[in-house]
Protein backbone atom coordinates (compact mmCIF):
# COMPACT_ATOMS: atom_id res chain seq x y z
CA UNK A 1 0.00 0.00 0.00
CA UNK A 2 1.71 3.51 -1.41
CA UNK A 3 1.58 5.79 1.38
CA UNK A 4 -0.77 8.62 0.02
CA UNK A 5 0.12 12.21 0.85
CA UNK A 6 -2.51 14.38 2.78
CA UNK A 7 -3.02 17.89 4.10
CA UNK A 8 -5.18 18.68 6.76
CA UNK A 9 -6.47 22.63 5.82
CA UNK A 10 -8.73 24.32 9.00
CA UNK A 11 -10.89 26.92 7.55
CA UNK A 12 -12.28 29.68 10.59
CA UNK A 13 -11.86 32.80 10.68
CA UNK A 14 -11.61 32.88 14.60
CA UNK A 15 -8.61 30.24 14.51
CA UNK A 16 -6.90 32.03 11.97
CA UNK A 17 -7.14 34.85 13.66
CA UNK A 18 -5.49 33.31 16.81
CA UNK A 19 -8.71 33.70 19.16
CA UNK A 20 -9.84 29.68 19.13
CA UNK A 21 -7.87 26.91 19.32
CA UNK A 22 -7.20 24.03 16.21
CA UNK A 23 -8.30 21.01 17.47
CA UNK A 24 -10.01 19.73 14.55
CA UNK A 25 -7.26 19.97 12.54
CA UNK A 26 -5.22 18.12 14.80
CA UNK A 27 -7.48 15.17 15.43
CA UNK A 28 -8.04 14.66 11.69
CA UNK A 29 -4.24 14.57 11.23
CA UNK A 30 -4.02 11.75 14.05
CA UNK A 31 -7.02 9.72 12.13
CA UNK A 32 -4.82 9.84 8.97
CA UNK A 33 -1.89 8.93 10.38
CA UNK A 34 -3.41 5.98 12.18
CA UNK A 35 -4.64 4.70 8.94
CA UNK A 36 -1.13 4.83 7.42
CA UNK A 37 -1.65 8.08 5.51
CA UNK A 38 1.39 10.82 6.11
CA UNK A 39 0.21 14.06 6.48
CA UNK A 40 2.53 16.59 4.62
CA UNK A 41 1.12 19.76 5.84
CA UNK A 42 -1.55 21.20 7.58
CA UNK A 43 -2.56 25.22 8.05
CA UNK A 44 -5.79 27.29 9.15
CA UNK A 45 -7.11 29.91 6.71
CA UNK A 46 -9.90 32.13 7.00
CA UNK A 47 -13.54 31.69 5.75
CA UNK A 48 -12.72 33.26 2.46
CA UNK A 49 -13.00 31.64 -0.68
CA UNK A 50 -9.42 33.07 -1.98
CA UNK A 51 -7.53 32.06 0.92
CA UNK A 52 -9.34 28.85 0.78
CA UNK A 53 -9.00 27.83 -2.77
CA UNK A 54 -5.00 29.01 -2.73
CA UNK A 55 -4.23 26.49 -0.21
CA UNK A 56 -6.03 23.93 -2.38
CA UNK A 57 -3.95 24.83 -5.51
CA UNK A 58 -1.14 25.08 -3.78
CA UNK A 59 -1.55 21.67 -2.12
CA UNK A 60 -2.65 19.75 -5.07
CA UNK A 61 -1.55 21.88 -8.35
CA UNK A 62 1.87 22.41 -7.37
CA UNK A 63 2.47 19.98 -4.60
CA UNK A 64 0.71 16.75 -6.05
CA UNK A 65 -0.96 15.99 -2.50
CA UNK A 66 -3.66 13.12 -3.09
CA UNK A 67 -5.70 14.19 -0.25
CA UNK A 68 -6.77 17.46 0.57
CA UNK A 69 -9.33 17.24 4.04
CA UNK A 70 -10.58 20.88 5.17
CA UNK A 71 -12.62 21.16 8.08
CA UNK A 72 -15.12 24.21 8.49
CA UNK A 73 -17.38 26.65 7.03
CA UNK A 74 -19.98 23.96 5.76
CA UNK A 75 -22.65 24.98 7.24
CA UNK A 76 -25.40 27.82 6.49
CA UNK A 77 -23.85 30.60 8.90
CA UNK A 78 -23.54 33.93 6.39
CA UNK A 79 -19.84 33.24 6.78
CA UNK A 80 -19.83 29.58 5.97
CA UNK A 81 -18.40 29.30 1.97
CA UNK A 82 -16.11 25.93 2.12
CA UNK A 83 -18.31 24.49 -0.69
CA UNK A 84 -18.72 27.92 -2.84
CA UNK A 85 -14.67 28.23 -2.66
CA UNK A 86 -14.05 24.40 -3.55
CA UNK A 87 -16.65 23.40 -5.91
CA UNK A 88 -15.06 25.43 -8.43
CA UNK A 89 -11.89 23.50 -8.18
CA UNK A 90 -13.42 20.20 -8.90
CA UNK A 91 -13.15 18.22 -12.20
CA UNK A 92 -15.41 15.98 -10.58
CA UNK A 93 -17.63 15.57 -8.04
CA UNK A 94 -18.19 12.22 -5.85
CA UNK A 95 -21.33 13.34 -4.61
CA UNK A 96 -21.81 9.44 -2.91
CA UNK A 97 -19.09 10.59 -0.49
CA UNK A 98 -21.11 13.53 1.07
CA UNK A 99 -23.97 11.61 0.66
CA UNK A 100 -22.86 9.00 2.89
CA UNK A 101 -21.44 11.40 5.60
CA UNK A 102 -24.70 13.44 5.92
CA UNK A 103 -26.39 10.23 6.12
CA UNK A 104 -24.54 8.31 8.62
CA UNK A 105 -24.01 11.55 10.63
CA UNK A 106 -28.33 12.44 10.70
CA UNK A 107 -27.95 8.99 12.85
CA UNK A 108 -26.26 11.49 15.21
CA UNK A 109 -27.73 14.41 15.23
CA UNK A 110 -30.54 15.72 13.47
CA UNK A 111 -28.08 19.33 12.56
CA UNK A 112 -26.45 16.86 10.20
CA UNK A 113 -28.29 18.53 7.38
CA UNK A 114 -27.15 21.83 8.08
CA UNK A 115 -23.65 20.65 6.91
CA UNK A 116 -23.18 21.43 2.86
CA UNK A 117 -19.88 19.40 2.87
CA UNK A 118 -18.73 18.39 -0.65
CA UNK A 119 -16.03 16.10 -1.96
CA UNK A 120 -14.62 16.10 -5.47
CA UNK A 121 -11.60 15.47 -7.75
CA UNK A 122 -9.07 17.40 -8.90
CA UNK A 123 -6.60 16.61 -10.97
CA UNK A 124 -5.43 13.26 -9.36
CA UNK A 125 -6.53 14.44 -5.74
CA UNK A 126 -9.54 13.86 -3.41
CA UNK A 127 -10.83 16.72 -1.64
CA UNK A 128 -13.10 16.00 1.07
CA UNK A 129 -14.83 19.15 3.14
CA UNK A 130 -15.70 17.66 6.65
CA UNK A 131 -17.79 20.11 8.89
CA UNK A 132 -16.08 22.33 12.01
CA UNK A 133 -16.51 21.33 15.40
CA UNK A 134 -13.79 18.29 16.07
CA UNK A 135 -16.43 15.81 17.04
CA UNK A 136 -18.12 16.82 13.60
CA UNK A 137 -15.40 16.57 11.91
CA UNK A 138 -14.02 13.02 12.98
CA UNK A 139 -17.37 11.56 12.88
CA UNK A 140 -17.42 12.44 9.06
CA UNK A 141 -14.08 11.43 7.89
CA UNK A 142 -15.05 8.48 9.89
CA UNK A 143 -17.64 7.34 7.81
CA UNK A 144 -15.70 7.56 4.26
CA UNK A 145 -12.42 6.08 5.49
CA UNK A 146 -12.97 2.13 4.78
CA UNK A 147 -13.38 3.91 0.91
CA UNK A 148 -10.92 6.36 1.10
CA UNK A 149 -7.47 4.17 -0.32
CA UNK A 150 -9.87 2.24 -2.73
CA UNK A 151 -10.94 5.73 -4.30
CA UNK A 152 -7.32 7.74 -4.30
CA UNK A 153 -6.37 4.81 -6.03
CA UNK A 154 -9.11 4.82 -8.51
CA UNK A 155 -8.68 8.58 -9.19
CA UNK A 156 -4.74 7.43 -9.70
CA UNK A 157 -5.67 5.52 -12.71
CA UNK A 158 -5.17 2.00 -10.67
CA UNK A 159 -6.69 -0.63 -12.86
CA UNK A 160 -7.10 -3.40 -10.27
CA UNK A 161 -11.11 -4.83 -10.39
CA UNK A 162 -12.66 -3.60 -8.18
CA UNK A 163 -13.88 -6.60 -6.35
CA UNK A 164 -10.14 -7.07 -4.85
CA UNK A 165 -10.80 -3.65 -2.86
CA UNK A 166 -14.34 -4.92 -1.56
CA UNK A 167 -14.15 -6.22 1.71
N1 LIG B 1 -22.07 15.88 11.68
C1 LIG B 1 -21.78 15.05 12.69
N2 LIG B 1 -21.47 13.78 12.40
N3 LIG B 1 -21.74 15.46 13.98
C2 LIG B 1 -22.03 16.74 14.31
O1 LIG B 1 -21.97 17.08 15.51
N4 LIG B 1 -22.64 18.99 13.50
C3 LIG B 1 -23.44 19.70 12.48
C4 LIG B 1 -23.13 19.35 11.04
N5 LIG B 1 -22.64 18.00 10.90
C5 LIG B 1 -22.36 17.67 13.27
C6 LIG B 1 -22.36 17.17 11.93
C7 LIG B 1 -23.54 21.13 12.66
S1 LIG B 1 -24.02 21.66 14.21
C8 LIG B 1 -23.33 22.02 11.63
S2 LIG B 1 -23.72 23.68 11.83
C9 LIG B 1 -22.86 21.57 10.31
O2 LIG B 1 -22.28 20.27 10.42
C10 LIG B 1 -21.91 22.51 9.59
O3 LIG B 1 -20.73 22.71 10.34
P1 LIG B 1 -19.63 23.80 9.93
O4 LIG B 1 -20.35 25.06 9.59
O5 LIG B 1 -18.75 23.91 11.12
O6 LIG B 1 -18.88 23.29 8.73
Amino acid sequence: MPPYICAVLTISDKGARGERQDTSGPALCEMLLAQGYTVAASTIVPDRIEAIQGAMRLWIDQQGIDLVVSTGGTGVAPTDVTPEAVRPLFDKEVPGMAEAMRQQSLMKTPNAMLSRGVVGIRRQSLIITLPGSQRAATENLAVVLPALYHAIAKIKGDPADCAQHNA
